[in-house]
């Protein structure tokens, strides 16, 4: 089966190392406190994960950095971004795919200093790959659409799952010759698509993974408390079909328009800095985190990294008690020939399984993730692991405070064990 149209380009930037960063203005501080004395306090300093692309990032942390590019099928153009370790001095392991979540980007996983998970990988010798989603700042491009193009928004979760995936790990099976040896690590929409592409192919899917490892799987909703979802949820798809008639989908979907708004809000001052990240939590990720006033200006530069807003409209969905296509509600009849959509069937999943999930994660709950385990098949279930720590909210995966001692060294013991 063809999963791809084309494997564009291989560039290849390989140990750009720091630059001068002390001559930079400071841009974090310990407090929010701190942030209004932010020029001359001794509490802030400059942080290049604040002010930098993931490319940047990875670069300036001292690691050699690959820029590959895959065309799916339906023409979008796909960056994934490789940590080599072809000048790895530990044993070279196999390859590590890390898909980033809903709204955010590659730059997820390196952002948050040297315990980012990504260089943590890199450092035990794998060959870390990071995937970027259709409609993400770092996949903009279509063979014949732009940004600007309504149809170019015209995809849910189901496509990301259908063809993102498959391009980029078939991507990886041929420029490393590990098919049937890749570990993919999803982050809640990075982990909704792995299930999305097994379910569907489970052959294809045995053939090229070893092992799923699911941050905060997303999948039957059904226990999701986020208020984005729960209270806007049901009007979505009333503000999708007005979007699309008077052409602003792409200023609720793209990161540009999204991230200007937040900047413009967020960034004015450390006040509003500090109730955007509230507002954040409660909206999407858990009221209480471990994420630092030293991180929020990094996960600000990061986020929203544009997503759809059919995929928005998707994942709220999937709050109504399935895991199944995309609905178009009264419209299901026309596009599917059934009343409901097609719903997708994990028990068909012949990769092994491994689940986290936090119990203080509103979005992707405790609930659920037990729910989702019990509903693979038994060979396939590996091992699901709760993280009880109180304050450890969805992004917190990521720039939790602890992410190294309650994820990173989780996945790493178990990877090095597998
Ligand atoms: C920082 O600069 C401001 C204005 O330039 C000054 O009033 C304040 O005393 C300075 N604070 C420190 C800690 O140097
Ligand atoms: C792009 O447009 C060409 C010409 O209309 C068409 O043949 C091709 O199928 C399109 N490709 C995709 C992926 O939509
Ligand atoms: C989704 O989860 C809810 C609550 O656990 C359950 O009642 C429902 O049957 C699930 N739906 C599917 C399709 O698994």
């Amino acid at each position: 089966m063809n999963w791809f149209l084309h494997i564009v380009s291989i560039i290849v930037i390989q140990f750009i190392t720091n630059s001068v960063c002390s001559k930079m203005q400071n841009n974090v501080c310990l407090t929010y406190k701190d942030y209004y004395t932010i020029k001359n306090n001794s509490n802030c300093w400059y942080d290049f994960s604040a002010d930098s692309n993931a490319v940047e990032i990875i670069s300036k942390h001292g690691y050699p950095v690959e820029v590959h590019k895959v065309i799916t099928l339906d023409g979008y153009i796909l960056t994934v971004f490789r940590i080599p370790n072809y000048y790895s001095k530990t044993p070279r392991r196999e390859p590590v795919f890390l898909q980033h979540g809903w709204m955010s980007s590659a730059a997820f996983f390196v952002a948050h200093g040297k315990e980012s998970l990504a260089f943590e990988l890199a450092d035990n010798g794998y060959d870390v790959w990071l995937g970027n989603f259709r409609g993400t700042e770092y996949s903009e491009e279509h063979v014949n659409l732009t940004v600007h193009d309504n149809d170019y928004w015209d995809h849910s979760a189901d496509e990301i799952g259908m063809h993102d995936i498959p391009a980029q790990l078939e991507l990886i099976s041929q420029a490393t010759g590990e098919r049937g040896n890749i570990i993919y690590i999803g982050h809640s929409l990075g982990t909704t698509s792995a299930l999305i592409y097994s379910s569907t192919y489970p052959k294809a899917a045995k053939h090229t993974v070893k092992l799923f490892i699911l941050l905060a799987p997303a999948s039957n909703l059904s226990h999701m408390r986020s208020l984005l979802f729960r209270i806007f949820g049901p009007s979505f798809g009333f503000v999708l079909d007005i979007a699309k008639n008077e052409h602003f989908l792409r200023l609720i979907s793209q990161a540009e328009p999204l991230k200007n708004i937040a900047n413009l809000v967020c960034l004015e001052s450390p006040e509003l800095m500090k109730r955007c990240m509230q507002i954040i939590n409660l909206m999407v990720s858990g009221p209480r985190t471990q994420t630092e006033p030293k991180t929020v200006p990094v996960l600000l530069k990061h986020l929203p990294a544009g997503s759809s807003f059919k995929v928005t409209k998707h994942i709220a969905d999937l709050t109504r008690n399935y895991f199944g296509k995309y609905s178009y509600g009264l419209d299901n009849y026309k596009h599917y020939g059934t009343i409901f959509p097609h719903t997708y069937d994990v028990s068909k999943i012949k990769v092994p399984v491994f689940i986290m999930y936090a119990v203080n994660d509103w979005a992707c709950t405790k609930a659920d993730s037990l729910r989702l385990y019990d509903s693979l098949s038994s060979n396939v279930r590996y091992g699901i692991h709760e993280i009880s720590e109180p304050n450890f909210n969805h992004l917190d995966f990521m720039f939790g405070r602890n992410a190294k001692q309650l994820v990173n060294d989780v996945v790493l013991k178990l990877l090095l064990g597998y």
